[in-house]
């Protein structure tokens, strides 16, 4: 079996690299089936993240070149030097990082994906071992696009970058897919291409990546972020195919996948087409909806909401991101127990693009210990709403602006939104007037049966708490 073994070149060693790999993939996948249900994904994380600390290991001891040597003893501890430092700045950003800014650490870490898989793209292009042309400027676009625009998405989400909202952006973006077409397909033709080309390749690309986020804007930018993030999986599965490395190749696709799953269910969130995201310049824009008549604002005091909510039988609460903002879930989930204790029956009504990130609304209340069976999606609680006491609207906004039904001048119009207006009473808590993030205005406020509490979400909650306590 050895002499086989070694007669068809292939070692020990090799045996053991392409079996760790295979473990590798396995880990992956039960890490991400875990990663579906908020009550395993903290173990999803850490067995994915073995397979991953597998993979490297086996391949510093036993990968091998074209010409069968091994890593070298200098590049390995350089390798190990540099993972240690990434290691110990990435440990120290996430232990320090609100749970507000994880939306832009996600798309900066995204954006970092993205530019490595461009980077070893760019450097294996004019290496004459590597002779699969295609995949390496693919790995090379995709990583450059998935760079640029996950750094844009950082910087929206974080409030720094603005949105360029202008129908010529269309055609921008189309002109310069069609430039970025014809120099690919002119690099996999040419014989001798100069390397200025690949360059500019690369240029037009982050170029691209910019343009193609830059007018996203309104609330379609959870579309957007999620198509980034499967584009940086299949930059990586690019650069494992350029490598041959299994383990590469299976880890990038499985994000590939699962991001462009994510996509699809955003889109359908969103009630958006993924053309349309693809080609840009949707949705923008922070128009105010047509001409409507506003009602008035009115107010609700503490004491008056606490005796509607203690003698409701059906109270529904309808998480945002001023939720997160405010870090109110822990006291939210506090008021759930006290009125849950008085028989009143309480849900949660969860957005899919509540937040800033997927599973934003979950995540939040699972940290809070709020059960799982009473967070109820969308689509599900929404034929109940007409049977519900009270809607508490705790920090969210587009999520529940009956514009996206009724207003086709409105930028959310079509999407789908919680119908928090259908409730017999609303209580908005939210600190002033502010906008959302698609920054329209929201009718639901005005609305007959709606009544605000002003103030921070934490705030009033504990306020609320207070008063409940002492009916
Ligand atoms: P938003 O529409 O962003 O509204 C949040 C509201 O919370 C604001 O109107 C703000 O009003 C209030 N608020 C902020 N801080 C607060 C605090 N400390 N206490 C109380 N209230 C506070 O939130 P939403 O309804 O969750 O909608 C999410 C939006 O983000 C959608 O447009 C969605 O498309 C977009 N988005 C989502 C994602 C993902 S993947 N979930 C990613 C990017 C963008 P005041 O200023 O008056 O307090």
């Amino acid at each position: 079996m050895n002499n086989i073994i070694e007669q068809i070149g292939v070692t020990g060693g090799d045996v053991i690299l392409e079996l760790s790999y295979l473990i590798a993939a396995i880990l992956f996948v039960i890490g991400l089936k875990l990663l579906s249900h908020p009550e395993s994904a903290k173990r999803g994380n850490l067995w994915a993240a073995a397979g991953m600390l597998l993979a490297m290991i086996t391949t510093l001891i036993f990968h091998r070149n074209n010409n069968g040597e091994h890593i070298a003893l200098p590049n390995i501890i350089l390798i190990i030097i540099t993972i240690t430092i990434g290691t110990i700045i990435g440990a120290i950003i996430a232990r320090k990082i609100k749970m507000t800014a994880m939306p832009q650490l996600v798309s900066f870490y995204n954006a970092t994906g993205g530019a490595a898989s461009a980077l070893v793209a760019l450097m294996e292009f004019s290496n004459p071992n590597n002779t699969s042309v295609l995949v390496t400027l693919l790995g090379l676009i995709i990583g450059s696009v998935a760079f640029s625009g996950s750094m844009i998405a950082y910087g929206k989400l974080d409030g720094k970058v603005g949105d360029i909202f202008s129908p010529i952006m269309t055609y921008i973006n189309l002109l310069f897919l069609a430039i970025i077409a014809g120099i690919t397909v002119y690099l996999i033709f040419a014989t001798e291409p100069s390397q200025g080309w690949i360059y500019a390749l690369l240029a037009l690309s982050l170029i691209y990546g910019i343009t193609f986020v830059m007018p996203i804007g309104g609330a379609d930018m959870p579309v957007v972020i999620s198509l980034l993030n499967s584009f940086t999986g299949i930059a990586a599965a690019m650069a494992g195919f350029i490598y041959q490395n299994q383990a590469m190749i299976l880890g990038g696709i499985l994000v590939g996948a699962a991001g462009t799953i994510l996509t699809l269910l955003m889109c359908r969130a969103m009630n958006r087409s993924l053309l349309n995201v693809i080609i840009g310049a949707f949705g923008g824009g922070a128009g105010v909806a047509a001409n409507k008549e506003i009602g008035t604002i009115k107010e609700i005091s503490l004491s008056d909401a606490a005796v509607l909510l203690s003698y409701s039988q059906k109270v529904v609460i309808i998480p945002g991101y001023g939720l997160a903002a405010a870090q109110a879930q822990h006291i939210c989930s506090e008021m759930d127990r006290m009125l849950s204790d008085k028989g009143v029956e309480v849900k949660y009504a969860i957005h899919p693009v509540a937040g800033r990130m997927p599973g934003h609304m979950n995540v939040l209340l699972a940290e809070a210990d709020v059960p799982y069976d009473k967070l109820i999606e969308m689509d599900d609680i929404n034929p109940d709403m007409p049977n519900v006491d009270v809607a508490i609207v705790i920090g969210a906004n587009d999520v529940v602006n009956p514009a996206a039904l009724d207003d086709p001048g409105s930028p959310i119009y079509g999407m789908p939104i919680i119908l928090a207006h259908e409730a017999k009473n609303i209580i908005v808590m939210k600190r002033g007037m502010g906008k959302g993030y698609a920054a329209i205005e929201n009718y639901l406020f005005y609305h007959d049966k709606t009544r605000m509490l002003f103030g921070n979400a934490k705030d009033s909650i504990q306020k609320l708490v207070t008063e409940i306590k002492s009916l």
